[in-house]
């Protein structure tokens, strides 16, 4: 699949800007703070409905104006799309001129790989940066996950304001809340296993070819919802303390994966470069589970990426990439020999090429 067009109005640091894209690499170059992840933003939220930057769409509205406009045109095997974004108030998206009901419903008609220098955070920073990094894949590829999620999430709200005000311990409304919960939790872990494995039977041979075969990664899942009965007793087991706390202490909302090289757990002992590497390789494993899931390749965005990169990795990456749309932004404007390529200059809210 690739993006032929993008239209951007009054979104972010762009007034009106209509950017026809090469069906191959796009390389976005220009100083820091001109617009260039602003693009990448404009596509990602074109693609999952949310920014990877903020939960405050407001923000993403120009300062200066009150309604932004988004405006894609994409190109599958099999039909070609059309996505318009509008923010106001509210905002409101449109998948070949017919105005969605559920965010769901836009998830699939893109589909996008995010490459960005905080994605170390997947290795580094708590669970809830690798719950979103499963979420975000799995949400594109099943639109019944965000709704079944949705639900789960619904309930846990519902059962955390019941825990902050229940008097008397013997209350039959938590076990309902309970019996809801282990429902779409087991769900959720369902989903996430199976993804998880996909991810597995990837990542293993890609991490021993970027590494030389000098490492062997590995990953494993820890859920309290493996089980819908172990869960349900978990839960009661816990019901003082979550009262005492006054929110619910175990659940799919604290599930988390661990990375090992080489049998040792990466952001324990994992050195900087093992970290940027695996990242890598954690997301060319996304890449190559979504290609076998829908059959054509996602979209890459390439977020300064390739500043993290030396020169001769940075060719060979781009160079082994066949058949993907990528969208690379960077300081510095760089040529390759062996791939088709259009270079885009982005100063101050302006696309030149
Ligand atoms: N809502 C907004 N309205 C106008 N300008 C904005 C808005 N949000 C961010 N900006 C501007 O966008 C620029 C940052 O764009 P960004 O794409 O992140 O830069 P970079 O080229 O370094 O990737 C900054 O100059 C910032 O002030
Ligand atoms: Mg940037």
């Amino acid at each position: 699949m690739w993006i032929k067009n993008i239209k951007i109005e009054n979104f972010r640091n762009y007034e009106n800007e209509k950017i026809e894209l090469n069906k191959n690499i796009n390389i976005f170059y220009g100083q820091n703070a001109q617009g260039k992840t602003n693009i990448i933003e404009a596509i990602y939220l074109s693609s999952i409905g949310k920014s990877f930057r903020t939960n405050k769409e407001k923000e993403l509205i120009n300062f200066n104006k009150n309604n932004s406009k988004l405006e894609i045109n994409f190109e599958k095997s099999d039909r070609d799309g059309n996505i318009i974004i509008n923010l106001e108030n509210k905002k409101n998206i449109l998948v070949n001129g017919i105005k969605i009901k559920k965010l769901s419903e836009l998830l699939g008609n893109i589909n996008v790989v995010i490459f960005t220098p905080d994605d170390i955070n997947i290795l580094k920073g708590g669970p809830q940066n690798r719950r979103k990094f499963l979420d975000v894949m799995i949400s594109q590829l099943r639109p019944k996950y965000t709704y079944i999620y949705n639900l789960y999430l619904k309930v846990l709200d519902e059962r955390n304001t019941y825990l902050k005000k229940i008097e008397n311990q013997n209350n039959d409304l938590l076990e309902i809340y309970d019996e809801k919960l282990a429902e779409y939790g087991y769900e959720i872990y369902k989903y996430r296993f199976e993804f998880i494995e996909k991810i597995k039977n990837k990542i293993i041979n890609i991490h021993k070819n970027i590494t030389n075969n000098n490492e062997e990664i590995d990953i494993k899942y820890t859920s309290d919802c493996m089980d819908k009965n172990k869960f349900l007793l978990l839960l009661k087991e816990r019901k003082k303390l979550d009262i005492l706390k006054g929110y619910t202490t175990k659940g799919i909302h604290r599930d988390d994966f661990s990375i090992f090289i080489n049998d040792l757990l990466i952001n324990v002992y994992g050195s900087q470069g093992q970290h940027r590497t695996s990242i890598l390789s954690l997301k060319l494993a996304e890449l190559q589970v979504i290609y076998d899931e829908i059959g054509e390749n996602p979209i890459l965005l390439l977020d300064d990426f390739m500043s993290e990169l030396d020169e001769s990795r940075r060719k060979n990456f781009l160079e082994n990439i066949k058949d993907t749309q990528v969208i690379i932004t960077c300081t510095h404007k760089f040529e390759l020999e062996n791939a088709e390529f259009k270079l885009f200059n982005v100063s101050n809210g302006k696309v030149f090429f």
